[in-house]
């Protein structure tokens, strides 16, 4: 034990070596597990309700919309465009891992996929619809009624099956297999020297205090601007909304970084451009350390060897809607 912390400690130039004498348990961070999918056709049906426009007011806003599995499960925009083109409040996270995070939102406000995924729906700044009249819509499309039923069991479909389809299919968007991964599972050249050398400046710096585990991070809520302050003209609190408490104004859900180089732009406000000015004021702000330009270029190098495979999607053939669908209303007043 003892050695190998020293080991651990003694940084780079016995990192490969260090690794191969070590369980990959003894990093901060570890692997992410493929989705195993117990439930295929609940899979599939959340798959459908993640792609379908119609759980909109508008008729035209689905889930990947904001959370685009062509992008990294992110819209890549510093805010969201929602219902009416209104300007969201905050940044976009991406649904790629979500499931591993301790909660979701980036105040945690809603403990699990299932909770989160009503909220959406019925956000007046998203899809702008209501429960009722998403689950009516639902109700209207003999192809729908046919795969609730199969999957649920029950003829009515309500708002609980709807969540539940949605969060199965979320479940299955994991990203195993990225070359840091392959790294920590034994395969000593997955990585470049530079790509290990940014990995050990962010275990030895203390990035990982914060962003460790599976996900690298989604496993804590922490201040942003631990150090110095952060200074931002967006008006979220952070957890402190949830349990107001002002001890946790500006705690936020530290963020996965799992395909972090996908999800730009970064932070709640989505005000850092780049990875190389987030590392910058996480740096700063976080550690109250300044990187080099060469630090800060070798801890974005191995941020990028956390890509892993993505979610292989067969774009779903929705079914149609039916003479009496609730018909989509883009332009209500
Ligand atoms: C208009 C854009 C938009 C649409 C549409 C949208 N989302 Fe989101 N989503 C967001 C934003 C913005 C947040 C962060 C909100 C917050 O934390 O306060 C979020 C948060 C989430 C999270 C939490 C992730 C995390 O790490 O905390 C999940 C999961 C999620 N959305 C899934 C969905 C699902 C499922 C749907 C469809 C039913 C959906 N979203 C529709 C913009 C959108
Ligand atoms: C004290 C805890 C803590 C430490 C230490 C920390 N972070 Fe963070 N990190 C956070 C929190 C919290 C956020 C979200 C802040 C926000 O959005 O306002 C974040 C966000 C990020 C993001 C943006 C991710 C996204 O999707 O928006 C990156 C990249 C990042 N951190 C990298 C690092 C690096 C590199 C280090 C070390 C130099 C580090 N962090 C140290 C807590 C921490």
């Amino acid at each position: 034990m003892r050695r190998a912390s020293a080991l651990l400690a003694a940084g780079i130039a016995l990192g490969s070596w260090t690794h191969s004498t070590m369980a990959a348990s003894q990093e901060p961070i570890q692997p992410i597990e493929p989705a195993v999918i117990k439930e295929p056709a609940k899979v599939e049906l959340g798959k459908k309700l993640f792609f379908d426009p119609r759980l909109s007011r508008s008729g035209a806003i689905s889930c990947n919309s904001c959370h685009n599995l062509g992008m990294g499960g992110s819209d890549n925009l510093k805010a969201s465009i929602g219902h009416k083109w209104q300007q969201g409040s905050i940044n976009s996270p991406t649904v790629l891992n979500s499931s591993l995070n301790i909660a979701q939102f980036w105040d945690g406000r809603a403990k699990d996929l299932r909770e989160q995924a009503g909220g959406p729906i019925a956000n007046p700044m998203e899809m702008a619809s209501t429960h009722e009249l998403a689950v009516q819509v639902l109700n209207s499309i003999p192809g729908y009624r046919a795969e609730f039923k199969q999957v649920f069991g029950k003829d009515e479909i309500g708002i609980d099956e709807v969540t539940g389809a949605l969060a199965a299919f979320e479940e299955t968007l994991v990203t195993p297999n990225s070359r840091f991964d392959q790294w920590l599972r034994g395969d000593q050249k997955a990585l470049t020297v530079r790509e290990l050398a940014g990995y050990e400046l962010f275990k030895n710096s203390g990035c990982v205090a914060c962003h460790n585990g599976v996900a690298v991070g989604g496993n804590s809520f922490q201040k942003m601007g631990l150090v110095t302050p952060y200074v931002t003209e967006n008006k979220a609190e952070g957890r402190a909304a949830v349990t107001g408490k002002d001890a946790d104004r500006f705690n936020f859900k530290v963020p996965t970084l799992r395909n972090v180089a996908l999800t730009y732009p970064y932070f709640h406000d989505g005000e850092a451009a780049t990875l190389t000015q987030a590392v910058d004021v996480m740096g700063r702000l976080q550690l109250g350390r300044t990187f080099s330009a060469d630090e800060n270029a070798q801890i974005v190098a191995f941020l990028k060897t956390l890509t892993g495979d993505q979610p292989a999607i067969q774009y779903p053939v929705l079914p149609p809607s039916a003479d009496d669908t609730p018909r989509p209303a883009p332009f209500v007043k």
